[in-house]
């Protein structure tokens, strides 16, 4: 089936979730395009959705291998992937290992200084009010999420952020800060939180160990140049940079 002719469930910044090939399932799409600063910064990355793809994938399997539920399956293409359709849920966690973003402007702390514990916190996932910061409070209160569901990501969160910090730190990179989505995923008239969305260099701030480069979104919302190489070098040193570059070579057609 061609692309054009699929049912587009959902267009995003910087993804597209169309029909999967079979009843509860979501072909994944990974775009170029980027956006910063709630859509007032536009732009293309060339390269990222097929990077973004890869990295993607990557993470989600390592975190498999641990026992975090996600909505990942398996990789399509260059640049799509087989995920679970879950419920999203309309709150993202922000996990905070050292200051930088918008905590540094908030309580105007120095960014790279190392916070004194993992902070987490939640925004509302909603473009037209700019993601607007919220608490636990908010979330239960408007019914986004239970306690038990907001229970269940923030575990998870922190197993992930565990995780990811010793596997990019292997890597030569520091995990700053990341951002996750959840869903639910019903799974024998039992309702499961698993994890949703992307991890790639678009949702996590990542410097390099040593020179504290960012290696991250944060090079396209800064115009501090080299974005698509900070993109190519976290895929390169995860072991993922497809051989050809980040091209787009006409992937296997696994559409049916
Ligand atoms: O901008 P801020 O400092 O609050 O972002 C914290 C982390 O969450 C960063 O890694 C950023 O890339 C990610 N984030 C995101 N999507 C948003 C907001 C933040 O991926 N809508």
């Amino acid at each position: 089936m061609s692309r054009s002719r699929r049912r587009r469930i959902y267009e995003g910044k910087a993804k597209i979730l169309f029909e999967g090939p079979e009843p509860g399932t979501l072909v994944q799409y990974f775009k170029d395009d980027a956006t910063a600063f709630n859509n007032q910064k536009k732009g293309t990355i060339t390269g990222k959705g097929v990077l973004n793809n890869r990295i993607s994938e990557f993470l989600m399997e390592r975190l498999a291998e641990i026992g975090i539920p996600t909505h990942f399956v398996r990789r399509l293409n260059m640049r799509e992937q087989l995920v679970k359709e879950v419920e999203i849920i309309p709150v993202e966690v922000m996990i905070r290992n050292v200051a930088a973003g918008t905590l540094t402007k908030r309580f105007n702390i120095e960014e790279g200084t190392p916070l004194p514990r993992t902070i987490v916190e939640y925004a509302y996932k909603n473009d037209a009010l700019g993601d607007p910061q919220v608490s636990e409070e908010h979330i239960t209160a408007f019914g986004w999420a239970t306690t038990q569901d907001l229970d269940d990501m923030v575990h998870l969160s922190l197993r992930i952020n565990d995780f990811l910090q010793g596997l990019f730190r292997g890597v030569g990179l520091k995990l700053v800060d990341f951002k996750l989505e959840f869903g639910r995923l019903w799974e024998n008239e039992e309702m499961k939180i698993v994890l949703a969305d992307e991890i790639s260099p678009d949702c996590c701030r990542l410097w390099d160990i040593k020179t504290n480069e960012k290696m991250d979104k944060d090079r396209f919302r800064r115009d501090l140049g080299k974005v698509e190489e900070a993109y190519q070098e976290v895929a390169r040193r995860l072991g993922v940079l497809p051989e050809a570059g980040p091209v787009d070579i006409e992937g296997p057609k696994s559409m049916q």
